[in-house]
């Protein structure tokens, strides 16, 4: 039997009816239009599905809807700004290549940003180990770093952080 979770995606109060047993990817993507957050194998292994909840990178495919209540949900479609400015993050990904078929990107640019909001000076290490459940079948993950690594630079700019030469 269906019941109602009331939760904010993306900055705006959301109230839906929803079963039990879905997940937060199925009621993403089947039920809010928002099919930026890819479907892969769905049993938490490779990231594509990933969102944030409160901050946190999470699976949306394991992730029980019912436990969503009163949760600020970000999705990739959450990142650029209304005018269509794209976030830091998602202009490191073009610039650097970190994007090539797109699959993971999406997931990819969710865990980035997770990470930076928790660490905004990873170290290459420390990138790597936050991307260790995302996998990506195109670039060899190199330029996927370089674009958090840009990323991590422009958001200290913007901040007026000073950055190093
Ligand atoms: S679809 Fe969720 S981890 Fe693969
Ligand atoms: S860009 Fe194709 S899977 Fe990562």
């Amino acid at each position: 039997m269906k019941k109602v979770v009331s939760f904010i995606l993306n900055g705006d109060q959301v109230e839906i009816e929803a079963e039990p047993h879905w997940t937060l990817l199925h009621l993403l993507r089947e039920h809010l239009e928002l099919t930026g957050t890819k479907s892969g194998c769905e049993a938490g292994e490779c990231g594509a599905c990933t969102v944030m909840i409160n901050g946190k990178a999470v699976n949306s495919c394991l992730f029980p809807v019912m436990e969503i209540e009163g949760a600020e949900i970000t999705t990739i479609e959450g990142l650029a700004r209304p005018s269509g400015e794209l976030d830091p993050l998602q202009k490191a990904f073009v610039e650097q290549g970190g994007v090539q078929c797109g699959f993971c990107s999406p997931g990819m640019v969710m865990s980035a940003k997770s990470l930076l909001g928790e660490n905004p000076d990873p170290t290459e290490d420390e990138i790597r180990h936050a991307l260790a459940g995302n996998f990506c079948r195109c670039t060899g993950y190199i330029q996927i770093i370089d674009s958090i690594k840009a990323a991590s630079h422009a958001y200290k700019e913007k901040a007026g952080v000073p950055t190093e030469v």
